[in-house]
């Protein structure tokens, strides 16, 4: 009788013992914000089939605005009188990860629509490289 009672007692006390062992550590506080999608690095390799439908998407959706080139003196933009950078200069786009390109194509951001739903991931991250390359001279 006694020992049925002391069982769950003594059990009791083991689990409380172990959950307060479980404690963490204390941390010191991060100097750096946690990593966020947004400092992620392209995790697409570049390949030419990818990069070909990149160039695809980026003729129908991206050019009106953008230009051909990555100029930024498409149609649409001057007729909406956006000013807007011209990723063909390799200063363009220095201060921008790899994350932050790919959340702006991805949501949209201002007067630029988002690509969500038209594009997959690996597309946009595509894009991603195909803008980054603007700038780079291939001739
Ligand atoms: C209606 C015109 C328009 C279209 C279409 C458009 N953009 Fe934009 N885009 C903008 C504007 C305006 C900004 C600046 C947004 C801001 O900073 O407020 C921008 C910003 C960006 C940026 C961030 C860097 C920067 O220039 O500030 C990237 C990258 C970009 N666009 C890529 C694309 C891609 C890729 C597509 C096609 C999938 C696309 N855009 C389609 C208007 C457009």
């Amino acid at each position: 009788m006694l020992r049925t009672l002391l069982l769950p007692a003594s059990l009791l006390v083991a689990v409380l013992a172990a959950a307060q062992q479980e404690q963490p550590p204390a941390q010191p506080t991060p100097a750096q914000p946690p990593a966020s999608a947004t400092a992620q690095t392209n995790p697409v390799k570049p390949t030419p089939e990818g990069l070909a439908h990149a160039k695809k998407v980026w003729g129908y959706d991206c050019a009106l605005c953008h230009g051909d080139k990555g100029d930024g003196k498409g149609d649409v933009a001057a007729s909406m009188n956006l000013t807007l950078k011209d990723y063909t200069k390799p200063d363009s786009l220095k201060d921008m990860t790899d994350g932050q390109i790919f959340d702006i194509i991805k949501n949209g951001k201002g007067q630029m629509p988002p690509e969500t739903g038209r594009a997959k991931p690996d597309d946009i991250w595509n894009l991603v490289t195909l803008i980054r390359n603007m700038s780079k001279k291939t001739d």
